[in-house]
């Protein structure tokens, strides 16, 4: 069986404090909760080592939200992969679609963040979905197919990845996909990743669904067999929104 993830998306929200109190009071419901999710905060960089001094002896995975493709050098601002490890994060998030849009990360670029992301034993979350424009136009699966294909590119059928769908038109504006219309994007993808990369492949990687996301939507978009999870913006920031997401049973 997937893995089915309820992964946050902090995006530039929480400083090292907030992250911490928010931490504290969402363990104790999780843990006491017997819901199958893995759970996984990707958080602003100058959280990662208040966070991993809270979650290192919990189930919980966390990591940075971007990191570079070279792991050290004359790169300022950047995050780098293999320190990301060495402070215990265990997942990174690779091409969210405001790296894409608002800073210009290429579907190469994106390529070689997934490539040190596994290289460095530690495991991707790759983002793709396409514009409003994109899906009126009828070219949804060009895109997510075009954007799969190199996100993949470097990637060996044995390693261990996850997707996550996030339809732009869908992310911050409270228009969630329909399940259908998830779920059609979805097993697209899963299709084309049992093209790339073999059956056996495309059956272990779990896809999220990203998009608007709210405890009120999430139960009906995770009956659709190919949603396996979700990844959550503004619903991540409350911890009575989040831990709902985290403990509905699926
Ligand atoms: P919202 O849940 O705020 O729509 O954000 C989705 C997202 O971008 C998660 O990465």
């Amino acid at each position: 069986m997937r893995d089915f993830i309820c992964a946050a998306n902090w995006k530039l929200n929480k400083s090292p404090r907030e992250a911490v109190s928010f931490f504290k009071e969402f363990l104790p419901i999780v843990e006491t909760s017997n819901s199958r999710s893995k759970i996984l905060f990707f958080v602003p960089a100058i959280d990662l080592w208040v966070s991993q001094e809270v979650l290192r002896d919990t189930e919980i995975g966390f990591g940075p939200q971007n990191i570079y493709s070279k792991n050290d050098g004359a790169f300022t601002g950047e995050n780098s992969a293999s320190v990301s490890k060495e402070i215990g994060c265990t997942h990174a998030l690779v091409g969210h679609s405001e790296r894409r849009s608002l800073f210009f990360e290429s579907d190469e670029l994106i390529a070689e963040k997934v490539k040190t992301v596994l290289e460095q034993n530690l495991h991707p979350v790759i983002c793709l979905g396409e514009s409003l424009e994109e899906r009126k136009t009828g070219k949804t699966n060009e895109v997510i197919g075009r954007q799969l294909k190199a996100a993949l590119s470097h990637v060996d059928s044995e390693k261990k990845v996850t997707l996550a769908y996030e339809p732009v038109w869908a992310i911050g504006t409270g228009e969630v996909a329909t399940p259908e219309m998830a779920e059609e994007a979805h097993s697209f993808l899963r299709s084309q990743m049992n093209d790339l990369k073999g059956s056996a492949f495309s059956e272990k990687t779990s896809i999220l669904y990203g998009g608007s996301v709210k405890p009120d939507n999430c139960e009906n978009l995770a009956k659709m067999p190919n949603i396996d999870g979700f990844l959550v913006g503004g619903a991540s920031l409350q911890v009575e929104s989040f831990s709902q997401i985290c403990t509905a049973q699926y």
